[in-house]
């Protein structure tokens, strides 16, 4: 089996691209869509003598993202025993909830901790050291319970460092390879297929590859597309030799 048989990756706008996934297709839709923070970033923060800490997200932040737009299209092609966890942010799960808990069974929640985020330079707050990840299932849906105290709804890590961080092109959101290998082990099985409309620098990608399982990506942006697929290749041609 080739490279294009376990892996579909394609440049361009999701909206479009989803509707050439068939009924039914995908086992484990497995994403992190923009969250819009950018309209609520205090923006880049001078810091005396250093350079000003980067505080902008990106510009595709800025863009409305509209969780509605998306749901139908999600339920079509997820199986019945697929699961749906996305990544997104206290300013959107609102949103999420509103749109995708009555279409399932079941709704819970994950929560990613931070173990080192960003200092808060003026200690005025929290330090943001928490991503949430929405997720939703059907009865019958897949699950590989691994064990009591492996099953909290929390997962940790470090943020996503060198040397897997890229540098060029830096994606500002790129998340580490180990959370997602935890999801991707629990909520499908090998050789399943696992999407990801907003792929970035191919995360999801390299996570599903790595267990096994085949993958469809999607991602507008050429130059993380481009690096999406350097990292899928070599995942590939890691887990063949
Ligand atoms: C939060 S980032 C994903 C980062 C990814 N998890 C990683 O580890 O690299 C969201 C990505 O969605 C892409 N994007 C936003 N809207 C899109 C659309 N309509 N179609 C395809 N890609 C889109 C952005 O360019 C961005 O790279």
């Amino acid at each position: 089996m080739n490279f294009s048989h376990r892996c579909a990756l394609r440049l361009g706008d999701s909206h479009e691209l989803i509707r050439k996934i068939p009924d039914n297709y995908v086992d484990f839709i497995l994403t992190d869509p923009p969250y819009n923070l950018g309209r609520h970033s205090t923006g880049n923060i001078p810091l005396p003598g250093r350079t000003p800490m980067n505080n902008d997200v990106a510009l595709w932040d800025l863009e409305p993202f509209v969780p509605a737009e998306w749901v139908d299209e999600f339920i079509r092609i997820l199986k019945p025993s697929g699961n749906l966890f996305v990544f997104t942010s206290y300013n959107m799960i609102g949103k999420w909830y509103d749109n995708l808990d009555h279409r399932f069974s079941t709704t819970q929640f994950m929560v990613w901790h931070k173990k080192n985020p960003a200092p808060k330079i003026f200690k005025a707050g929290f330090l943001n050291s928490c991503e949430i990840i929405f997720c939703c299932w059907n009865k019958g849906h897949t699950w590989n319970f691994i064990s009591q105290a492996e099953m909290h709804n929390f997962v940790e890590s470090t943020i996503c460092m060198r040397p897997e961080r890229l540098s060029n092109p830096k994606h500002p959101t790129q998340k580490p390879v180990s959370i997602l290998k935890k999801m991707i082990s629990i909520a499908s099985n090998e050789n399943d297929v696992v999407f990801d409309p907003f792929m970035g620098v191919g995360s999801t990608g390299v996570a599903a590859l790595s267990l096994n399982r085949r993958f469809i990506g999607f991602e507008r942006d050429e130059a993380y597309f481009k690096a999406a697929q350097c990292r899928l290749e070599k995942e590939y041609a890691r887990d063949i030799l």
